[in-house]
């Protein structure tokens, strides 16, 4: 008798493999090829011997290993959320009184990724509305589409979220009658995946009070991502956002301890306002009773002892001079090319590539085959764009490049490489444009 199929759920059904799966194992599977596409860290840098001792520490003595050893609570190990709550208020100069939060509304997760996960399964139900930034860090995007959300995009520009575009978004929903549906307003707003762009000063407070306007019959809730803010190699850290939420009511800041220390620790955390900490709860003891008990363990070994302040500084040395490279093999190898634009971050891991609109540099356009051809890989910027149904087109001449793996040799060699595979296809352009390079 044949074998029956197996029905899946329609959940099942909405959620897609990664864009950037093929990709990945393209690379892994081609020796030689040089990466810019995964959002992997620099491996060097990764705290090895201090895990290692931290461990050694921790499980030498019996009481302390049983402890880490055994189950941990669903919120996560408190000594930890206390001093991840003491992270983020000193990086704001501010006590937690001053946000009204307590270690009582931190939340540590299986990665920042479990955050957002159950953050869509507590505020959303098919149909409902999340906005992002355009372009934005497509896994949420992949998160989103699994649990039916819509996603409805507000264009970027050098200092972050359009807030003027935003507004009229909000006031057309408003219009239609579908702000009701709006649970979310998610911002990447430090050197931000994929772009490298960060929310300018002055929009901080002026986003919070967008959502509290238009918050007039239900809660429009932000979600500020700042799982880069601790990569900060340039200018003066920018308050969050969270800084203005002087009630705990408007903003859920997520973070991770993967960019800064480690992202095998998968460890993240989130500050959030008190009604969804159950919920939140709840819903993540459905998941796993808590996330890795050993791991919150370590960290807060790692964090207590001063480890986890002084690998930020180291590592954002490390980005500091690989961000230099990335920028200076562009402007060396693209110098007869004015038309190409691309983003000159002062954080993070990732440089954004504008190349001019004719070429198509899409997943299925000629470039990306070319590329491989060459021994170098990129995600095509179309993959962080969403198509909405307000007609946002996407565009297929963007390119993400992540210099967080590469070593600096491979940086200079990849973009001699993204150089050559886009010989051909370049137009002369009679008039070209001064390049305007964006700083953020
Ligand atoms: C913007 C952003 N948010 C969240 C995450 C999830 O990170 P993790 O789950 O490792 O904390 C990533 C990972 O690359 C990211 O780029």
């Amino acid at each position: 008798m044949p074998t029956a199929p197996i029905t899946f759920s329609v959940q099942s059904q909405r959620t897609g493999d990664s864009p950037i799966s093929a990709l990945i194992q393209q690379a892994l599977s081609t020796p030689g090829l040089i990466s810019f596409a995964a959002g992997l860290v620099d491996e060097p840098s990764l705290p090895v011997t201090e895990t290692r001792d931290a461990a050694a520490a921790l499980l030498s003595d019996p009481r302390t290993a049983r402890a880490a050893l055994q189950y941990g609570s669903t919120p996560g190990y408190r000594p930890l959320r206390e001093k991840v709550l003491n992270l983020v208020c000193t990086a704001d100069g501010i006590t937690p009184e001053a946000i009204a939060t307590t270690a009582d509304e931190v939340l540590l997760t299986s990665g920042s990724q479990q955050l957002l996960y159950l953050l869509g399964e507590a505020l959303c139900n098919p149909g409902d509305i999340v906005i992002t930034e355009a372009p934005s860090y497509f896994v949420y995007h992949g998160v989103l589409a699994s649990q039916g959300v819509r996603v409805l995009t507000v264009p970027m520009d050098a200092g972050g979220l359009d807030l003027t575009a935003l507004e009229e978004l909000l006031l057309r929903l408003e219009h239609t009658g579908e702000l009701r549906k709006v649970r979310l307003i998610y911002t990447v707003d430090y050197f931000q995946n994929p772009t490298g762009l960060t929310l300018a000063a002055e929009r901080r407070p002026q986003l919070l009070a967008l959502a509290q306007r238009f918050s007039t019959d239900h809660r429009i809730l932000i979600l500020e991502d700042a799982a880069y803010r601790e990569l900060r190699y340039g200018t003066e850290d920018l308050p969050s956002i969270k800084r203005y939420d002087t009630r705990n009511a408007f903003v859920i800041y997520t973070s991770t301890f993967s960019k800064p220390c480690a992202p095998g620790f998968r460890t993240g955390y989130a500050l959030v306002p008190r009604e969804l900490m159950q919920p939140l709860c709840n819903l993540k003891s459905n998941h796993d009773f808590g996330s890795s008990n050993l791991t919150q363990h370590l960290l807060d070994h790692l964090v207590g002892s001063g480890v986890y302040a002084r690998q930020a500084e180291k590592v954002r040395a490390v980005y500091r001079k690989k961000k230099d490279c990335i920028v200076q093999a562009l402007e060396q190898e693209f110098a007869d090319w004015p038309a190409v634009q691309w983003t000159n971050p002062t954080g993070g891991f990732y440089v954004w590539l504008t190349l001019p609109p004719h070429l198509n540099a899409g997943p299925s356009g000629e470039l990306v085959k070319r590329a491989v051809e060459q021994g170098v890989i990129y995600v095509p910027g179309a993959f962080a764009h969403v198509p909405d149904t307000f007609g946002e087109t996407v565009r297929n001449n963007e390119i993400r490049l992540c210099f967080g793996i590469a070593t600096e040799e491979q940086i200079s060699e990849g973009i001699r490489r993204l150089r050559a595979a886009c010989r051909g296809l370049e137009q002369p352009q009679a008039h070209a444009k001064p390049r305007e390079c964006v700083t953020t």
